[in-house]
């Protein structure tokens, strides 16, 4: 196990740490979920309990015929029923008193502010989709979102979702190229995109990055353009292209035809495709369909976050991510909660952004990742201090092992110190929560994401397949289908099967590293592939190498990751230059632009190495795992199946030469 090996220093920390915390007695009384019969019962017979759950949960237009169709490794849940995601997050919450409750408060970067109830969502989405299907979106068509986080990309996600076009959202981070890659693997052929996006006081030129995008694609049609810096973007709008969002959604106002009912879709009909990175340079487009996805996603956060009617919920994610899919738009829209949407980062105009906005919105549950939490803590308790956070009840933690320092920080000086902290663990793949407290009944563990989910069916094994014991460290992998799994990834069955139902025939294979302890609670040790985990994001490896040899500079590269105290893991690259090229100071920093421009900015290496060969097994491939012993300074590793071994010697020299 590599990346796992590599924090070994870590895991035995993680086994020493015997801090223990009760959920509080009073949440618990009152909790959503109170009798632990509950994993037994979901155990006994999990169809019966998903279909329970999709009962409660998800408003079918017809039920199933059959709970689930199980042809490994492909799956069809609530077969036969027909449903509407944006039916189920929009329309049912009209009945009643929730019609004027908030269901999106929205915070811009300058301090812009928009409640949204769900009333005016009902009206919004019904006239996006309106407009959309005006201007030609037809159930089944790929529409690409590209925007910043505002109200309007909720609003497109849900306007796609009730006409049955799949969408596929693109990170605002991601470059031109990535946009391109992800509308040509998809045949995309819409775009939604805004003028631009604020960052730091700065504005994101993503009308700019859609027109370099679209022209190394062809299936584009329309692009929609949101207007949201307004004069500072300067765009230019090319004709019979691109259309403004405001400007179309007043011609269907003129038009009188502003209501839009949603589609009856097949509960497998696709509801989008989330491109995500593995282990080979082409990212892998994730596909979820609708009724499990829904089923999944709104329950995990009714139960995980414990959510009542007057909760306020704030996940910080990005839309872009898997994240901002299942737990910023459709998990508790479906449940009819109110959450905040932030455009912003944290410590714009100054490090207590998040703490104002939790004041200002009276946040009750924050839902965040252990990067930021390492930052906040290295900024200091003072900002936090100058907030009134009372408001807060329960955080969450997602996207990376948390460090039980970073943990035990969170809950004082976030939570002052009563607040229950759920650290959940999943995937995009996952499209819901799999392994998380439940905060009415779980004792947590700092560092630990504790239990499965009800429901869901995993086990730690080894490189055979076998259960490993309590204590030692193994493979994650998921034993039986679950309603929002990934069905495949979109148009390659192929490599769906291959990444994740090879390694071990009949279970997923997650990627993970992962250890038991004696009371069965999962301690994640890191990904076990070559992909990196950056301030909770995938990178593959592979991208960022192919990035880096698309310079002409450079000949050969490997790359690997560095533990980071803020970031988890940061890249660091190895890179041979061509003969003749200079490998100096000038050539590092226009590399380390070039793979942020290539990819987004979230994949510039931290720092690059040259080196005048990498090291090699004789069939070829590199051998990454000494270059981390190189990085870490430990002793080398076996290195008998070099094809020269003298050259990781020389490397060691250049690296270390470099360092100083
Ligand atoms: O390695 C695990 C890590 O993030 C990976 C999934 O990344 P992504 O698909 O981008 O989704 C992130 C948000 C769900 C996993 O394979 N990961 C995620 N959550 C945790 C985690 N590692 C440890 N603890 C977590 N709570």
């Amino acid at each position: 196990m590599t990346q796992a090996q590599a924090g070994s220093g870590a895991l035995e920390a993680l086994l020493q740490e015997d801090r223990r915390f009760p959920p509080p007695a009073e949440l618990a009384a009152n909790a959503s979920v109170r009798d632990p019969q509950i994993y037994a019962a979901a155990g006994r017979d999990p169809e019966a309990y998903w279909a329970a759950r999709a009962e409660e949960q998800v408003s079918w237009f017809r039920p199933w015929e059959q709970v689930l169709e199980w042809k490994a490794p492909f799956a069809k849940w609530f077969v036969g029923a027909e449903v509407n995601a944006s039916y189920n997050c929009v329309d049912r919450h009209l009945q009643g008193p929730r019609a004027d409750k908030p269901a999106i408060v929205f915070e811009g970067e300058p301090g812009d502010t928009r409640t949204i109830t769900y009333r005016d969502l009902y009206a919004q989405v019904n006239l996006a989709a309106a407009t959309l299907r005006r201007l030609g979106v037809k159930k089944g068509d790929k529409v690409a979102i590209y925007l910043p986080m505002i109200p309007e990309a909720a609003v497109v996600m849900l306007a796609c979702a009730r006409l049955g076009a799949p969408h596929t959202v693109v990170f605002g981070g991601f470059s031109p190229e990535s946009l391109a890659d992800r509308i040509n693997d998809c045949q995309a052929s819409y775009v939604v995109t805004s003028d631009g996006g604020w960052r730091r006081g700065a504005v994101v030129p993503l009308k700019a990055n859609t027109d370099a995008a679209l022209e190394r694609t062809s299936t584009v049609k329309t692009c929609v353009v949101v207007r949201r810096v307004g004069d500072a973007a300067g765009v230019s709008m090319k004709e019979g292209r691109d259309v403004w969002w405001h400007e179309a959604l007043e011609q269907t106002t003129e038009s009188g035809q502003t209501e839009c009912p949603p589609e009856r879709l097949d509960a497998e009909h696709p509801l989008f495709i989330l491109y995500t990175s593995g282990s080979t340079g082409k990212p892998k487009g994730i596909l979820h369909t609708t009724g499990g996805y829904l089923v999944g996603t709104s329950l995990t956060h009714k139960w995980i976050f414990d959510l009542k009617e007057d909760d306020v919920f704030w996940c910080t994610a990005d839309v872009g991510w898997v994240t901002g899919h299942s737990y910023v738009v459709y998990g508790p829209l479906c449940n009819g909660a109110t959450c905040v949407m932030f455009e912003g980062t944290p410590d714009y105009p100054d490090k207590d952004r998040f703490w104002a906005l939790v004041a200002r919105h009276k946040v009750t549950i924050l839902y965040t990742a252990p990067t930021a939490i390492r930052s906040f803590m290295r900024w200091g308790e003072a900002y936090p201090r100058r907030h009134d956070m009372s408001s807060l009840r329960l955080l969450g933690t997602v996207g990376e092992p948390i460090n039980p320092e970073a943990w035990m920080w969170y809950r004082e000086h976030i939570g002052g110190g009563r607040c229950p902290i759920v650290d959940t663990w999943w995937q995009t793949e996952t499209g819901a929560i799999m392994i998380s407290p439940l905060p009415g009944l779980t004792t947590t563990k700092p560092g630990s994401a504790t239990l499965p989910f009800p429901g869901i069916d995993v086990d730690v094994v080894d490189e055979r397949g076998d259960p490993v014991p309590l204590g030692r460290g193994g493979y994650l992998v998921v034993r039986r289908p679950w309603p929002a799994m990934l069905r495949t990834l979109w148009g390659d069955d192929e490599r769906y099967i291959q990444t994740y139902w090879s390694k071990y025939p009949g279970m997923y294979f997650a990627g993970d590293g992962c250890r038991r302890d004696e009371e069965g609670y999962y301690w994640f040790l890191g990904r076990v592939d070559d992909v990196l985990n950056v301030s909770a994001h995938r990178i593959g490896t592979m991208e960022l190498e192919s990035a880096l040899v698309s310079h002409p500079s450079v000949a050969e590269a490997a790359v690997i990751g560095i533990p980071d105290e803020i970031t988890g893991q940061a890249i660091a690259a190895f890179v041979t230059p061509k003969m003749g090229v200079n490998a100096d100071e000038a050539l590092n920093h226009t590399l380390r632009q070039h793979v942020a421009q290539k990819i987004g900015p979230i994949a510039r290496p931290k720092l690059i190495r040259f080196t005048s060969e990498l090291p090699k097994t004789r069939s070829g491939k590199i051998m990454r795992r000494l270059l981390r012993d190189i990085a870490e300074g430990r002793i080398l590793g076996d290195t008998s199946t070099l094809l020269d071994a003298g050259v990781v010697a020389q490397i060691k020299e250049q690296y270390e030469a470099q360092e100083a």
